[in-house]
């Protein structure tokens, strides 16, 4: 249900983007933005909304031990899916978008914006019982923890340089989102480990 949620919305980012820049735009135009360039940024943004509600469930479940957040729990293998469906739609975007623009090489920056979707892959295939049999719980756990935590830093150095660059609101929000996402994980972590030690 979560995945089909997914695919929808980014369906969704699509047609807007494809319908948002003024006709004389060219689809692959990257100044003004055209259609390509717009699918590719907010194609991201949705992925991220994605990964952060993955990344923030069991936190929220810690602070409110409610109906609503147990069930996010149980639903948070399948929002990492959503996110990593809605950013293959990123890279179908930007290979599109990259491949019309003008001048562009492939440079050391691809190689490592490129290893985010291999950490992406890595989650997606081993989002199952099966893995999590084979592996065993902490080594998965260990797995999914590092994997995920890669790609909020991906997110954080991508809005904040944006944010440096274009002082856009959007920007500071998402940024102050990852500083409160992580904050709250490692106060969560810290009460466990205490607990565990009294
Ligand atoms: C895990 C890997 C990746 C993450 C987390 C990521 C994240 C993002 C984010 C958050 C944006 C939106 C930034 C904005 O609003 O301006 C974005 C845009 C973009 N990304 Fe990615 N990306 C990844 C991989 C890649 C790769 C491999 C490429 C290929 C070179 C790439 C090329 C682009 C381009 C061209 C844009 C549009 C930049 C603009 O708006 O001017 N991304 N990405």
């Amino acid at each position: 249900m979560v995945w089909i949620g997914s695919v929808l919305l980014s369906a969704l980012v699509m047609l807007v983007t494809y319908l948002a820049p003024a006709a004389e735009i060219a689809v692959t135009s990257d100044s003004p933005p055209g259609f390509l360039l717009l699918w590719t940024r907010y194609s991201a943004h949705l992925a991220f909304v994605f990964l952060l509600l993955a990344f923030s469930a069991s936190t929220l479940k810690a602070f409110a031990n409610s109906a609503q957040t147990r069930g996010w729990v149980k639903y948070r293998r399948q929002l990492g899916l959503g996110f990593a469906t809605a950013h293959t739609f990123h890279l179908v975007a930007l290979i599109l978008f990259l491949s019309n623009l003008e001048g562009y090489s492939v440079d050391t920056s691809v190689a490592v914006a490129g290893f985010g979707y291999v950490v992406t892959a890595l989650l997606s295939v081993t989002s199952n019982d099966y893995s999590i049999n084979r592996l065993g719980p902490a080594k998965w756990k260990q797995l999914h923890s590092v994997g995920i935590s890669i790609l909020m830093l991906y997110f954080f150095v991508a809005f904040s340089g944006r944010l440096l660059t274009d002082f856009a609101p959007i920007y500071a929000v998402y940024v102050a989102l990852i500083a409160t996402a992580v904050v709250a994980k490692l106060k969560v972590k810290r009460r466990i480990m205490t607990a565990a030690t009294d």
